[in-house]
Parts: structure tokens; C-alpha cells; sequence
């Protein structure tokens, strides 16, 4: 085939040659290229020969958001770590960042030459976080396609950060907080009420009830209903008890704002009006009919509307385990 097909091509240089000089010189250009592929560029699938050597060349700086040196302490930069990208065989920077060859041999052009995982990159956040995923599909990212996070195209680099020197802010209980809110600007607020969950004094964080990869539970809880998140860390309310309180087993949220309230106790509204949602006002004479039961009035306010309201008698709002406990008073 390939000597039939040089012996034609020969024979119309040829003839070329013999009716015009320009016809030859533009037949010999394009013969090779029709023949195997330009060498003067590297393919965008290329590799660079030498590996991280040849990108610290030209990036072995130090910026705030950036330090070529801060990857080699975390555990990206583990050579002992055979799945990490500089463990044996790994494709270092380019394990991440996507082959470079032809970034590396021209430093211009760069926004298309290279995986900057930023928001301007050209590519996709679909081809950004392929990949991390490709190294990270397992653990807790097994929920990720199911999570809304990835419906809405968040990249992994929204939350991460990988070459920052004082290492990646949301992995640390203390700063998390502060990356989901610069997107979640409505929570700020609540965890600013006077009862919210200690989340701005650092002793917890989103991810202790949320799954920030995802998770198929609602409101990509970390658990698969909300009363079992609760129960992760408020144990004693999982009882069983001897007599239980209907909407307490149902969804804790019924009385409470697992954010932040105004109220104590994050309760979503005040007693008597909380349990008057359910609970009928007849029989029990909650209502102050009279300026002088109201809180602070001169008969010292009803024992149904001032302080714990309702909770003065019925202590045990979650559940009774007292022989007796059945209006949940013990
Ligand atoms: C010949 C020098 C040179 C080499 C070698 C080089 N780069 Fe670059 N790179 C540049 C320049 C110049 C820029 C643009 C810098 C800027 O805009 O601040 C850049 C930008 C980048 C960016 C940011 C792109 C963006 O859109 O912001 C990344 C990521 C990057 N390089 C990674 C690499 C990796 C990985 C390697 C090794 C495979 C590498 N570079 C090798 C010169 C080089
Ligand atoms: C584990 C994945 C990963 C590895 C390995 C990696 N990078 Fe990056 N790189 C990123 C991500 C993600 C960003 C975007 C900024 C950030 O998250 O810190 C980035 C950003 C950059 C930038 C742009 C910085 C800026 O602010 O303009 C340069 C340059 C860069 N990397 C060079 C390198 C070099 C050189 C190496 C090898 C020594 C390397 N990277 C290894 C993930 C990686
Ligand atoms: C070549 C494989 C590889 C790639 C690509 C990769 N990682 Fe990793 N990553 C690892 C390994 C290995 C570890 C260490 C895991 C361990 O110790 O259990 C790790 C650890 C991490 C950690 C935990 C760090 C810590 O201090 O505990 C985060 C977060 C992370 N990677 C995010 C990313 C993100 C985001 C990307 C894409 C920008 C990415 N990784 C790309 C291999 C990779
Ligand atoms: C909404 C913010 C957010 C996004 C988006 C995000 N992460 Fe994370 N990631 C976290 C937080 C918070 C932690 C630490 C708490 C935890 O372990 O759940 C973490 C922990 C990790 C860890 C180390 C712990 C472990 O589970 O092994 C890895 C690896 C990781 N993320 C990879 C990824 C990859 C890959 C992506 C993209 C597919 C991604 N993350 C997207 C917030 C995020
Ligand atoms: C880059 C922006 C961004 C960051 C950072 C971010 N999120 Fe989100 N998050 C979104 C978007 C977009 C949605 C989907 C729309 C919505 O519900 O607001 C979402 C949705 C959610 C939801 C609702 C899920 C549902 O099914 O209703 C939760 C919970 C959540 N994020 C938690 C977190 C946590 C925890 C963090 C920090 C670890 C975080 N987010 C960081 C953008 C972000
Ligand atoms: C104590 C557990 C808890 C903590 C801590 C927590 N959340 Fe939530 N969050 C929930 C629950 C439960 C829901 C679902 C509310 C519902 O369905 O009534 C929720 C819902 C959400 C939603 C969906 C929209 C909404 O308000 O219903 C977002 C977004 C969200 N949380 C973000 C965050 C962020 C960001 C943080 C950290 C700053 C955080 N959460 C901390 C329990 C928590
Ligand atoms: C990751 C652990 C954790 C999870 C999960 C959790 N909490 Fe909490 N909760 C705490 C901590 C810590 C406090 C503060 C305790 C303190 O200040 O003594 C708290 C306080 C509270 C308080 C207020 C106590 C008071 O007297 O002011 C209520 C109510 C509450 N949580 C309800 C819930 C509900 C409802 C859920 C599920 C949506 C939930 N918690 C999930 C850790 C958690
Ligand atoms: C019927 C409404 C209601 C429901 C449902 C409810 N609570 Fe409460 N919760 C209250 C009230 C009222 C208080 C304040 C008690 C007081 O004043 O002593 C409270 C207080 C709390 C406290 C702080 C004081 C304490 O007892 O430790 C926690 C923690 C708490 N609830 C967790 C939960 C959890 C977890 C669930 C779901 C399993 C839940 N609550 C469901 C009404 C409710
Ligand atoms: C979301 C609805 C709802 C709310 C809010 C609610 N309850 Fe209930 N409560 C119920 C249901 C349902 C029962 C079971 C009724 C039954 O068995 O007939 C119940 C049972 C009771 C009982 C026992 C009644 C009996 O006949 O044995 C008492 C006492 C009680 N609730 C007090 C309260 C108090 C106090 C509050 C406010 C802190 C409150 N409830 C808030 C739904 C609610
Ligand atoms: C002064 C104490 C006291 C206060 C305050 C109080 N209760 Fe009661 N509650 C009782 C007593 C006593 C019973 C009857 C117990 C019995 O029959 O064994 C009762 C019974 C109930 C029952 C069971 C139904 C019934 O009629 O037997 C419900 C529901 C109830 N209370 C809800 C409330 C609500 C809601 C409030 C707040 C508006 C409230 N209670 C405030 C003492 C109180």
C-alpha cells in the first residue's frame, strides 16, 4: 500500500515538475503531514519528560494562595505513598494538573494548556473534578453523584485548596465553617443567634451533620433521617422510653432550628405557642385573659404563659421513663 501509494506520489511530482516549479514546492510540504502528524508542537496528551523538575523550572514560588514547596508537606507530596501523586511512578504535578509537555515548552497560552482548576479554566467542572475523583471515587465521595454539590457544579476546588502554605482550611474543624459560608450566606445568620449550634466557636462544624460530598439522605445529612443525625451526638434523646412523645421520635425538628434560633434551646417558636400548634388551648387556660397573668403582671403572670410555659408541668418534653409518666410531667 504505503510504496504503491510513494510510487503515485512520485509520479504526479513529476509531472508537477514538469508544468510548474511553485506546484513542487507546495507537494513537498504536504506530503509529510499527510503522512504522519506535525512534530513541531507536542500533543496535548503529552507528559512532560521530566516530570515536577520541569514545571518548578518556572513555579517554585510562593504567594499567598500558592507555594510549589507547601504540597511537598501534605500528603499529596508522600513519595513513601505509592497512590499518591509523587509516590513511585506517580505523574506528580501532572497527575492533577493534566499533561503539560506543551505548557512546559511555551509558557504562553496557558489558560489553554494546562488544568488551572479555576473558575476561568476552560475546562468543564465535570473534567476538573474527574481528576481528584480519579484518585478519590471511594471513602465519602461514593455519595458525590447523588449529592447537590455536583447537580450545581461545584468543583472539589471550591472547598479544597492544595498548595496553600497554611494547609487546606476546610479540613480543619475550626476553619471549615468559614468556606461553606462564603457560599452559604443564609447560615451565617443563624449561627449568629443567641442559641445556635457552637459552630462559630469552632467546638463543631458543618460536616458533623452535614456530608459536604454528598449523601443521599435529605439535606445531604450525614446520616440517613434527620432524627438519627441527632442521635450521633445527642444520644439520650434515642431513648426507648416507657412513654414516648410523638413528634420527638418523628423528626426533632418539629420543635427545634438545628441552626440557630432567637429562642433557648434552638426552639423554632415559644411555648405555649410551640405546643399550641398541636396541642388545643381548651382545658388548659394557657391564655391570659387578664393584664395581670401575663408575664411580669402583678399576680406574678399564669404558670401557663411565664417561664418554661407549658414545660413547667410537662418537664419531659422528649419522652417519659416514669411509671407515671404519661402526661410527660416526670
Ligand atoms: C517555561 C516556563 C513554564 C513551565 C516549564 C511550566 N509553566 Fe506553568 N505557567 C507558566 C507561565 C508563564 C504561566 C502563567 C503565569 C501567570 O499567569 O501568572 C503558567 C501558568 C500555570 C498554571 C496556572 C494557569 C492559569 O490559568 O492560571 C498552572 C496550573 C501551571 N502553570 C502548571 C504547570 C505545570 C503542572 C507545569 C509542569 C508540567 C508547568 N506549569 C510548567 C510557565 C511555565
Ligand atoms: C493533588 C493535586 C495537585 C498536584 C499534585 C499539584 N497541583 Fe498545582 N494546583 C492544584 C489545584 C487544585 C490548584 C488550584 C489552586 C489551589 O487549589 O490551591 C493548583 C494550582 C496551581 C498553580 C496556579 C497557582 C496560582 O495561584 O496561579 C500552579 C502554578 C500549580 N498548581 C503548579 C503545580 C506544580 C508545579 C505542581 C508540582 C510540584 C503541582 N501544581 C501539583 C492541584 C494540584
Ligand atoms: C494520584 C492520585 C491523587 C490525585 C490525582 C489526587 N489525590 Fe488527593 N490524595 C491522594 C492520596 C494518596 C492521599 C492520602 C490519602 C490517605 O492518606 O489516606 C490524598 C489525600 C487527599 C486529601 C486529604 C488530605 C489530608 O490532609 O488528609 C484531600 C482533601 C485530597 N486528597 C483532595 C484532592 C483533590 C481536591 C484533588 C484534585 C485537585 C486530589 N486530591 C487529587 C491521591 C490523589
Ligand atoms: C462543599 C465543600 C467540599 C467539596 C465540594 C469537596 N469537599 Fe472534600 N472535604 C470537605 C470537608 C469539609 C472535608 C473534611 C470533613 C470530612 O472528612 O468529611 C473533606 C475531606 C476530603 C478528603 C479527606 C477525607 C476523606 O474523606 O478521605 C478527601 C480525599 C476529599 N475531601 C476529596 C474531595 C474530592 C475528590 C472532591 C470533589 C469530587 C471534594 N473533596 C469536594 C469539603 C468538600
Ligand atoms: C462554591 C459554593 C459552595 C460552597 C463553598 C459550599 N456549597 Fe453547599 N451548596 C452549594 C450550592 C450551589 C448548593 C445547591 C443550591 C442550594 O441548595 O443552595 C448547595 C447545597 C448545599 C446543601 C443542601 C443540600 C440539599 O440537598 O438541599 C447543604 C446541606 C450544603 N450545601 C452544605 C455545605 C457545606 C457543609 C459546605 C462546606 C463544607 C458547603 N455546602 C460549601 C454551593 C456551595
Ligand atoms: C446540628 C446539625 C447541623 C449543623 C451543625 C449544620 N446543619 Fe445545615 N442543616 C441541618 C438540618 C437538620 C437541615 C435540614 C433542615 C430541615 O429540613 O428542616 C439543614 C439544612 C441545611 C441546608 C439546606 C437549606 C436549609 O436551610 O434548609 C443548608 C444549605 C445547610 N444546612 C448548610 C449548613 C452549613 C453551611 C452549616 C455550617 C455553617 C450547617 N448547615 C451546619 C443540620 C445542621
Ligand atoms: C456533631 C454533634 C451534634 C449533632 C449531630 C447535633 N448536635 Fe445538637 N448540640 C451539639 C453540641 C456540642 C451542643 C452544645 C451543647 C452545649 O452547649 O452544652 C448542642 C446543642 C443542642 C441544643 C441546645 C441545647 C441548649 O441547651 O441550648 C439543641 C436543642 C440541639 N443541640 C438539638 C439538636 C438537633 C435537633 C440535632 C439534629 C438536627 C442536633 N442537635 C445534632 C452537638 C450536636
Ligand atoms: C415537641 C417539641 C420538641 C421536639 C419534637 C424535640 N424537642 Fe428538644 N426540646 C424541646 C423543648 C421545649 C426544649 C427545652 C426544654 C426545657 O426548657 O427544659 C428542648 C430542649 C432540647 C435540648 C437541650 C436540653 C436537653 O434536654 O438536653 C436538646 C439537646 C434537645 N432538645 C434535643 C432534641 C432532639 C435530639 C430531638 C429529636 C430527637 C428533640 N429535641 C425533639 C422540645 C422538643
Ligand atoms: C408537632 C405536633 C406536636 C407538638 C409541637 C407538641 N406535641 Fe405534644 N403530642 C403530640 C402528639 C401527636 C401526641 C400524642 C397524642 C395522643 O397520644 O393522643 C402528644 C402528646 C402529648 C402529651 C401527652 C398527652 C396524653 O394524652 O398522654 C403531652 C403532655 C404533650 N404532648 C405536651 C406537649 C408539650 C408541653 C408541647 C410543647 C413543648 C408539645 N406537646 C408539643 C404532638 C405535638
Ligand atoms: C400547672 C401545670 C400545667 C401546665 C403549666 C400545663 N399543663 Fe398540661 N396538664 C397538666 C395536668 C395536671 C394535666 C392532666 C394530667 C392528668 O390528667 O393526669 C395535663 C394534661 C395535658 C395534656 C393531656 C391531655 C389532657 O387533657 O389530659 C396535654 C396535651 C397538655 N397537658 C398540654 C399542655 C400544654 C400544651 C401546655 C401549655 C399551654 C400545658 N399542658 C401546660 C398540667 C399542666
Amino acid at each position: 500500500m504505503k510504496i504503491k501509494r510513494l510510487i503515485l506520489c512520485l509520479l504526479w511530482l513529476l509531472a508537477a515538475l514538469a508544468w510548474q516549479p511553485a506546484a513542487l514546492a507546495q507537494a513537498a510540504a504536504a506530503a509529510p503531514a499527510a503522512s504522519e502528524p506535525a512534530r513541531s508542537l507536542p500533543p496535548l496528551t503529552q507528559y512532560s519528560a521530566k516530570g515536577a523538575d520541569s514545571c518548578l523550572e518556572c513555579h517554585d514560588d510562593e504567594t499567598v494562595a500558592y507555594s510549589a514547596g507547601a504540597i511537598f508537606k501534605t500528603k499529596h507530596g508522600h513519595q513513601g505513598d505509592k497512590r499518591s501523586p509523587f509516590g513511585a511512578k506517580g505523574l506528580q504535578c501532572e497527575a492533577c494538573h493534566g499533561p503539560g509537555a506543551q505548557h512546559s515548552a511555551k509558557g504562553s497560552k496557558k489558560k489553554l494548556s494546562i488544568n488551572s482548576f479555576k473558575a476561568d479554566s476552560y475546562l468543564s467542572v465535570e473534567v476538573r473534578n474527574q481528576a481528584c475523583l480519579g484518585c478519590h471515587e471511594g471513602g465519602t465521595r461514593t455519595g458525590w453523584h447523588a449529592g447537590a454539590h455536583e447537580r450545581n457544579a461545584v468543583a472539589c476546588t471550591d472547598c479544597h485548596r492544595i498548595h496553600q502554605p497554611q494547609g487546606d482550611p476546610v479540613m480543619t474543624r475550626t476553619t471549615e465553617a468559614a468556606v461553606c459560608l462564603t457560599c452559604h450566606k443564609n447560615q451565617t445568620a443563624a449561627f449568629q443567634m443567641p442559641s445556635s449550634h457552637p459552630v462559630r466557636q469552632g467546638l463543631m462544624s458543618c460536616s458533623g451533620c452535614h456530608s459536604p460530598h454528598g449523601s443521599t439522605a435529605p439535606a445531604m445529612l450525614v446520616k440517613a433521617t434527620l432524627n438519627q443525625t441527632c442521635y450521633s451526638c445527642h444520644a439520650e434523646k434515642r431513648g426507648p422510653v416507657l412513654w414516648e412523645h410523638q413528634p420527638v421520635t418523628e423528626d426533632c425538628a418539629l420543635c427545634h432550628a438545628p441552626h440557630g434560633s432567637v429562642r433557648p434551646a434552638l426552639l423554632s417558636s415559644s411555648p405555649p405557642l410551640l405546643c399550641q400548634q398541636c396541642h388545643s388551648a381548651a382545658g388548659h387556660p394557657s391564655v391570659a385573659r387578664t393584664s395581670k397573668s401575663l408575664p411580669g403582671g402583678s399576680s406574678g403572670g399564669a404558670i401557663f404563659t411565664i417561664a418554661g410555659s407549658c414545660t413547667n408541668c410537662h418537664v419531659q418534653v422528649h419522652g417519659s421513663n416514669h411509671p407515671s409518666g404519661s402526661k410527660l410531667m416526670r
